[in-house]
């Protein structure tokens, strides 16, 4: 740890400013919680605990924690006031290790957990050679897979709020917690697998450019510990004063964030095994090579600025996220490099069928051999995922899995070629133009919107998932709308056939 800004990263160490922790106290005290302890596990320079002094006359008991001495000692200088009056204790501990079940075994019952955990992920440390980690760095035991695919990466303040609800376990307990909007619901998720009730659940969102000048979404989590079980069912608000919520509840241990609109349109939900299914759009992982600009003739330059002569045999015309967020698209002139046209298909048939593609490829095999993910290690070289036969099609209809609203595009067929997508979008793939507008009719409905909005949140990374789109069964839609098999052709579409499973990614 060199610098000061490495420290404020791996401590997390953004102090929350005494207007907010003012406005949390009073929205905690019109809920009518009147705590006898509060605890503030990470103190900082103590604005928590202060507003808390400042809110709630009910409380026999302040404890205040923190790792930076430098801050307790401002903390303890801000208190001294309040300190011959009340039992105050602030004290210099790591929170992964103090004794937090024992603390709590002494403390005057109900108590309030309150504060602003640090912001930082594990890799976030790892990256600047932090070394603030729980014990267990494995935490919540991911393995294999899903360390690969990034789950075993967690929040510092997911850990801490984990660790503080399962000690209050039993006890007459408050948490109300500062994190990212992203950390609430993996904390939501642990408590409904691991049976942690909760007869008040609240999730705030807060501004968090006005209040800390970063750009990520936060919000204040809101629990009162129940030792009876029952199911979690959380409010949702948009800010601290709003009145109105969303309610998010959990079904078929999905976290589903808007019950109302789940229970609407339930009845459109499908997992039914048909060729219609969304896909994602080509893995490559080397834009560079792969993806060019049309420069003249058969001429295409690449990212490196190299000019290629090019047979068109292995070149479609593409889209990307960005393309299918604006408006209507007229032209393209992006064009990716497919050398095969299944999983696992031999690429060395290239070369006779088209030497200059060949001749490319092979000059930048560096690169392509670069390729770090598991997937392409055992499979032919130059491999590209997700392509099959649903990548040829002409038609298609096609989202974006970063934007931030639910918008399809009808895609067909451009200057005589099937247009591909990177693995940023998905898409369904149609057998003729005539399914194709049929069923982009259905998907431009509001009672599909309304159904998606029931499944996605908004704040995740990519909001829209393969898994969510699958959701929707376009058959049952149809019904819905009285559409017959005739209008969407859905005949030849409903049952795929073995081979066809076989070769799908
Ligand atoms: C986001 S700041 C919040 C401070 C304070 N809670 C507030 O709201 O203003 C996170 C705090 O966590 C403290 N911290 C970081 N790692 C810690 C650890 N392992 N144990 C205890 N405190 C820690 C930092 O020193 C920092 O003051």
């Amino acid at each position: 740890m060199s610098n000061g800004k490495n420290k404020k990263i791996e401590f997390g160490d953004w102090q929350t400013p005494p207007e907010l922790t003012k406005k949390i106290c009073q929205l905690l005290f019109e809920h009518n919680i009147f705590p006898s302890s509060v605890i503030e596990p990470t103190c900082g320079r103590g604005s928590f605990i202060l507003s808390a002094i400042e809110t709630f006359p009910s409380v026999k008991y302040y404890l205040g924690t923190d790792i930076s001495e430098q801050y307790l000692a401002d903390t303890t200088e801000k208190i001294s006031p309040f300190t011959k009056k009340m039992d105050i204790k602030i004290i210099q501990a790591d929170f992964f290790t103090f004794s937090w079940d024992k603390q709590l075994e002494s403390m005057p019952e109900p108590i309030l957990v309150i504060g602003n955990p640090p912001w930082v992920t594990n890799s976030g440390l790892g990256s600047i050679g932090g070394k603030n980690l729980p014990q267990k760095l494995n935490f919540q035991n991911h393995k294999g897979l899903d360390a690969i695919t990034g789950k075993g990466n967690f929040d510092i303040s997911e850990s801490i709020i984990i660790t503080m609800l399962e000690n209050l376990r039993g006890h007459d307990a408050y948490l109300a917690m500062l994190c990212k909007t992203s950390v609430a619901r993996k904390i939501l998720s642990y408590s409904h697998k691991n049976h942690l009730s909760f007869d008040l659940c609240k999730i705030y969102n807060i501004d968090s450019k006005k209040y800390f000048d970063v750009a990520v979404d936060a919000c204040l989590l809101c629990v009162h510990l129940k030792k009876q079980h029952q199911p979690i069912q959380c409010e949702i608000y948009n800010d601290l004063s709003d009145k109105y919520s969303i309610l998010a509840s959990f079904k078929k241990g999905r976290f589903i964030a808007n019950l109302q609109l789940y229970e609407k349109w339930k009845h459109l939900f499908g997992d039914e095994k048909t060729s219609l299914r969304w896909r994602s759009g080509i893995k490559h992982d080397c834009a560079k090579i792969m993806e060019l600009h049309k420069s003249h003739d058969d001429y295409y330059k690449n990212a490196l600025n190299e000019e290629i002569q090019l047979e068109d045999d292995y070149l479609f015309p593409m889209l990307k996220s960005s393309d299918l967020a604006n408006g209507e698209i007229k032209t393209i002139n992006r064009y990716m490099l497919v050398p095969q046209s299944f999983v696992g298909e031999p690429t060395d048939r290239i070369k006779n069928r088209a030497p200059k593609t060949w001749q490319y490829i092979q000059q930048n095999e560096k690169l392509l051999d670069k390729r770090t993910s598991v997937i392409y290690k055992n499979n032919p070289k130059f491999s590209i995922f997700g392509v099959g036969d649903y990548t040829f099609s002409d038609w298609k209809i096609a989202i974006s899995g970063f934007y931030k609203s639910i918008r399809f595009r009808l895609v067909g067929p451009y200057e005589g070629k099937p247009v591909v997508f990177d693995d940023t979008c998905y898409f369904l793939s149609c057998k003729s133009e005539e399914q194709a507008k049929a069923i982009y009719d259905l998907l431009s409905t509001d009672a599909v919107k309304e159904f998606y909005s029931a499944y996605i949140w908004w704040d995740a990374k990519r909001p829209i998932t393969l898994e969510i789109l699958n959701m929707l069964s376009i058959n049952k839609l149809a019904d819905f709308f009285g559409k017959d098999n005739n209008y969407t052709g859905f005949e030849n579409s409903k049952l795929c056939n073995k081979q066809e499973q076989l070769t799908m990614f």
